[in-house]
C-alpha cells in the first residue's frame, strides 16, 4: 500500500483490467489506421500516461504530438471556455488526427479540439478516450474509441488528478469524500 490508496474509497478499475483494455483497443485501432498515418495528439496533463500505453498497444506508422490546453472551472467541472497553453508543433494539414484523452467529461475541451484541428487543415479526427462520463456531456461529441464508460463519480489515477495529486497511481478509483469536502 501507498500513501496514496487510503484516500481512495474503492478500485474501479485495477492495473491488469486497463492494460487488458488498452491491448484490445490498440488492437481495434490497430486495423482503422494502418494504411492512414496517423498523428496522435495527446492533450496533457491528465492523457500522458494512457498515451504512452495506447501508442504502443497500437502499432501503426505514425508519429505523436502533445497539446496543454487549461479549462475555466474548479476541480469538479469544466465551464465552455478553453484555452491552449502548449500549442502542437507541426503542420497538420491533411492529416489523420486521433486525439488522446483521459476522460470525455462535458465535452468542452474535446468539441474545442476538435473544432480547433479541423479548422488547422487535418483531413480527419478521431478522438480515443480512456474514459466516457456520458452522463455529464453539455457538447455534442462522442469518442470513436473508448475504454471504458464510467459512472458520475470522483475518479483518481493514471493519469487523472485531484488537484494535481493520484496521477500516479496505477489503476483508476473513486476519491473518499471527505478527501474533497469543503471545496
Ligand atoms: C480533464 C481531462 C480532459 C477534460 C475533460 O482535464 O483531462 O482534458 O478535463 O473534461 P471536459 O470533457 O469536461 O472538458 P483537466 O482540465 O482536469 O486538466 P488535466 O488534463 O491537466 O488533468
Amino acid at each position: 500500500m501507498g500513501m496514496m490508496d487510503q484516500d481512495i474509497l474503492k478500485v474501479l478499475y485495477s492495473e491488469e483490467q486497463i492494460a487488458q483494455r488498452i491491448r484490445d483497443l490498440g488492437a481495434e485501432m490497430y486495423e482503422d489506421l494502418k494504411d492512414k498515418d496517423p498523428l496522435f495528439i495527446s492533450v496533457l496533463r491528465g492523457a500522458f500516461i494512457f498515451m504512452a500505453d495506447i501508442v504502443r498497444a497500437c502499432q501503426v506508422k505514425s508519429d505523436v504530438e502533445f497539446i496543454a490546453v487549461s479549462s475555466y472551472g474548479n476541480a469538479f467541472s469544466t465551464t465552455g471556455a478553453v484555452k491552449i497553453t502548449h500549442d502542437i508543433q507541426q503542420d497538420i494539414t491533411g492529416r489523420n488526427l486521433v486525439v488522446i484523452e483521459d476522460i470525455l467529461d462535458s465535452g468542452n475541451t474535446l468539441h474545442f479540439l476538435k473544432q480547433y484541428f479541423i479548422t488547422k487543415g487535418a483531413a480527419s479526427v478521431s478522438i480515443c478516450t480512456l474514459l466516457d462520463k456520458p452522463s455529464r456531456r453539455a457538447k455534442a461529441i462522442q469518442a470513436d474509441y473508448i475504454g471504458f464508460v464510467v459512472p458520475d463519480e470522483f475518479v483518481v489515477g493514471y493519469g487523472l488528478d485531484y488537484c494535481q495529486k493520484y496521477r500516479n497511481l496505477p489503476y483508476i478509483g473513486v476519491l473518499k469524500p471527505e478527501v474533497y469536502q469543503g471545496e
